[in-house]
């Protein structure tokens, strides 16, 4: 079974997982809720950042990918073009999971 580590607040919590499930349902069904709103790809509130392991997730279908780019120009605005570098940003509640993988809460305020 793939493992996700979930970092918050510098605490590391792993949780054994299926594999092709979402990330937000499986951490879910273990006890864990992260943020959500509409739990279909398109506000956002899920974001993560994907700390290792990004080739271990599901390819972003086109309403993910759609939310991520507008959440990456928003956070561009706000922050600087610098901002996202070195950063990826997934959706829980779309990301597939296909292998281990670290994420944390994408907390920055936009
Ligand atoms: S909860 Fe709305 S995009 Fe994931």
């Amino acid at each position: 079974m793939p493992t996700v580590s979930l970092t918050v607040n510098n605490e590391v919590k792993q949780f054994e997982v299926h594999e092709n499930e979402l990330i937000w349902d499986e951490l879910d069904r273990l006890g864990t809720k992260l943020p959500a709103g509409c739990l279909a790809g398109s506000c956002g509130t899920c974001r993560i950042q994907i700390l290792k392991g990004p080739e271990n997730l599901s390819e972003p279908r086109a309403v993910e990918k759609e939310t991520i780019h507008h959440l990456e120009d928003q956070y561009k605005k706000k922050y600087g073009d610098d901002f996202m570098q070195g950063k990826t940003i997934r959706l829980s509640c779309r990301a597939r999971i296909a292998g281990d993988v670290s994420i944390t809460p994408f907390k920055e305020k936009i």
